[in-house]
């Protein structure tokens, strides 16, 4: 008997305790424990039902993703469900924090399921670029019907264990959080009144009812739009549908197997698994210790009410956590709280939040025009324009203004934290959060660390990361940081090669089939394309060599982006969606005629290398100097700051999977054909190529 899976009896009852933590996944020792277990059960003539319960946080989380890409060792899943299936006495579960995927299919094996209130099930497989593999698109329709099984599979979300009971997944929902009490409560009944073994497989009816219905077909023209790009959404639509045309379950099974080798082979299958390793990793911060202490942060001031400041307020509101925000002017402070109040009624007309949510949430949020009421601030983020001069007059006020301890921080995302930190007597206290607009919705912190900022201030920037429920990604002090460095460099390539013969459409198209949710240029319109402007223009004054582009003649003919209702597209009143104009074609064509440039055919490409190509030795130039620690810094950040699709993994992934000797040879034909210093081949890049490495090896 294996120690992560116990068997006791307690009365008429066969108690098999799984207890592997974290989270109980399934690995072949819990596999072979549950099979061992189920067997002893069996054999014990005093048990008349049988309970699987699980000890620590949660019931069993799903396979143990750990083991995926390697041999697998018998028994396999799928065969122990059916195992657990096939016996003779009655067979419960209870459930308590999240039964997931393989656990919920463990469960489904079951005769019986009871849940705790709190309890959530799913089968999130295809989050994982996966389908739920031991029979959970064979069983879970035979409980609930086609459409809402193909709903929960195709979108990995969980279910509240009192919906899984009105759905038909849970039978019995207790009423307290004591699951073991609730599980031998429960089998006890089923003993009590001669239940019989009920087995998923053998439940027709709802098949039976939804044959040859149109339900499938409808379902995949709708993930056409919902699902683009992706593949697992597709099969577990093919598994499910399988269940109804199958002659038999088996056959059902032998069709879900298939489709599962097929997605556990695809390449997005490994992008997805390496993103949610990756999400899991970035928090342990080389260098700096899980017991790094960190500093409570009970209230919070923000400076500027502008765009990022009234969204960064509202993810402490949220969080509970009491914020007071700065302005200059009565004025300015009034509409970016009236901002912050039209934001959240907006989202409790979609129900996500209630009216009183509204409510408790503005009360968190007051307005101030004097840095004295930050002397008890525990951390103040400054949020006000781009400007050096501005943010150092800043600091230099807040330092003598606010309590020793507090942390002092600045949304910038361009400017040296260090140059900021030094108008303080207080630079280890000093680091940069970067938010990413709409910052009450975009995932990723770029935390910045400054030379001098301290472990406990970095750890205390992880920590709130989480409880903000953020991604934090720990970076160095550079221009751009990690994301924006690498944006930029995207954005120019992009530009050049609408410069020598594409259209801004073409370039977005690309980029939207590559996967992106927006193309460069629909982003930049988003934004507003005059900050790229100023930056061009401040760069130009410091003498760097800038070369004139056709989009700073949009912004000098008013054009800033949707702000304007146009910019490198048009746009319609009440709609974001970019309408290419002949207006800007003709911008293009007069400059390129100005510039003595003969526009040339450029294929799609060149235009994916060049614009993520340039991104990956940016990328490597970025390892090599430290300014993020590991590849999987610059992969989350790009997954969860700019939309990467997930499922290739981040930019560094996908380039490892594309093979970094095509990638170098690919830059160093770019940096002959095109020149720059951003085609200039990264070092790091030339030593891996070399040593036939990947950044993942790193
Ligand atoms: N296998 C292996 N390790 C897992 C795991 C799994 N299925 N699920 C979570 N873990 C690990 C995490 O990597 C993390 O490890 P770390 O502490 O070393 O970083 C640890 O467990 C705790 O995880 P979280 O930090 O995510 O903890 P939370 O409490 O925030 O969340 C959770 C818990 C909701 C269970 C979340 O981890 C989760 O969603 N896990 C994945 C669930 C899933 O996708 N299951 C399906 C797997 S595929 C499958 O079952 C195929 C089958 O159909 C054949
Ligand atoms: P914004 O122009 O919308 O808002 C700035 C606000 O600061 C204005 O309301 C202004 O009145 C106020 N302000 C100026 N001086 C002040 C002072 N001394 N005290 C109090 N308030 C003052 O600017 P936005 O877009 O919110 O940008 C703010 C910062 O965030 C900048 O550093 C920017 O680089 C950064 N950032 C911007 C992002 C974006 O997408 N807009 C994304 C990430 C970071």
């Amino acid at each position: 008997m294996s120690d992560v899976v116990t068997y006791n009896r307690e009365g008429a009852i066969g108690v098999i305790t799984v207890n592997y933590p974290p989270v109980n996944a399934l690995s072949h020792a819990v596999r072979t424990g549950i099979q061992g277990a189920i067997q002893q059960g069996r054999d014990d003539a005093d048990a008349k039902a049988l309970l699987i319960v699980c000890d620590g946080r949660t019931f069993i989380a799903g396979a143990d993703i750990r083991e995926f890409g390697k041999p697998m060792q018998e028994p396999g899943l799928p065969e122990v469900v059916n195992f657990i299936e096939a016996t003779d006495k009655p067979v419960v579960a209870a459930i308590h924090g999240t039964a997931l995927g393989g656990g919920l299919e463990v469960a489904l094996g079951c005769h019986y399921r009871v849940a705790v209130p709190s309890a959530k099930v799913g089968l999130p497989e295809v989050k994982l670029g996966l389908l739920p593999g031991a029979g959970g698109t064979q069983r879970l329709p035979r409980l609930t019907g086609a459409q809402k099984a193909l709903e929960m599979i195709t979108s990995g979300e969980f279910v509240a264990a009192k919906d899984a009971a009105q759905l038909g997944i849970v039978d019995e929902l207790a009423d307290n959080d004591d699951v073991k009490a609730a599980g031998l409560a429960f089998a006890q009944k089923v003993v009590d009144e001669g239940k019989p073994v009920r087995r998923v497989s053998e439940q027709n009816d709802k098949l039976e009812a939804e044959k040859g219905s149109d339900v499938f077909d409808k379902f995949r023209e709708g993930l056409k739009k919902k699902a683009r790009g992706l593949l697992a959404p597709f099969k577990c639509t093919d598994a499910v549908e399988a269940a109804f045309t199958s002659a038999s379950f088996e056959e059902g099974m032998k069709r879900e197997r298939e489709l599962f080798g097929d997605l556990m082979d695809s390449d997005q299958r490994a992008g997805l698994i390496h993103a949610f390793f990756a999400e899991r990793e970035v928090s342990k911060v080389p260098g700096l210790p899980k017991d790094t202490p960190v500093r409570e942060i009970k209230t919070v001031g923000v400076i500027g009410a502008g765009t990022m400041g009234g969204g960064i307020a509202m993810n402490f509101a949220n969080a509970g956590i009491p914020v007071t925000i700065a302005e200059v002017k009565q004025e300015a402070l009034d509409k970016g709280l009236s901002i912050i109040r039209k934001n959240y009624e907006a989202t409790a007309k979609k129900g996500r939040i209630t009216p009183e949510q509204v409510e408790e949430r503005m009360s968190l949020i007051d307005g101030t025009l004097t840095y004295d009421d930050f002397k008890d601030k525990d951390l103040v983020i400054e949020a006000v324009f781009e400007s050096m001069d501005l943010k150092k007059k800043i600091f230099s006020e807040l330092d003598e203004k606010c309590k020793p301890g507090a942390i002092l921080a600045s949304n910038t995302s361009t400017l040296d934290i260090d140059e900021i930190a030094s108008a303080t007597k207080r630079p280890e206290d000093v680091i940069g959060l970067h938010f990413f607009s709409p910052a009450n919705v975009m995932k990723l912190l770029e935390i910045v660390r400054g030379e001098k900022t301290s472990d406990e201030v970095k750890a205390t920037g992880m920590a709130l990361a989480k409880k903000i429920k953020k991604v934090g990604v720990l970076v160095g002090n550079c221009n751009g940081f990690v994301g924006n460095r690498m944006l930029h460099k995207r954005g120019a390539e992009a530009m050049a090669l609408v410069d020598h013969g594409a259209s801004p459409q073409q370039v977005d198209k690309v980029l939207t089939d590559f996967g992106f949710p927006m193309g460069q240029f629909a982003m930049g319109d988003l934004a507003g394309i005059d900050i790229g402007h100023s930056i061009r223009e401040e760069r130009r004054k410091a003498g760097e060599d800038v070369p004139p582009s056709w989009m700073d003649k949009l912004v000098e003919k008013g054009r800033l982006g949707q702000k304007t209702m146009a910019g490198t597209y048009k746009y319609e009143e009440g709609n974001r969606k970019p309408i290419p104009d002949p207006e800007v074609d003709q911008i293009i064509a007069d400059f390129r005629k100005e510039q003595g440039i003969e526009p040339r055919e450029i294929s799609d490409q060149e235009i994916l290398e060049r614009c993520m190509y340039v991104m990956v030795n940016e990328g490597a130039k970025i390892l090599d100097e430290g300014i993020a620690d590991r590849s999987l810094d610059i992969d989350i950040t790009w997954i969860y700051g700019y939309g990467f699709p997930a499922y290739r993994g981040g930019p560094m992934f996908w380039a490892d999977q594309i093979g970094l000797d095509k990638i170098l040879d690919a830059v160093k034909k770019y940096h002959k054909e095109v020149g720059g210093k951003q085609w200039e081949p990264s070092p790091l890049l030339e030593k891996l190529v070399a040593e036939n490495k990947k950044f993942g090896d790193l």
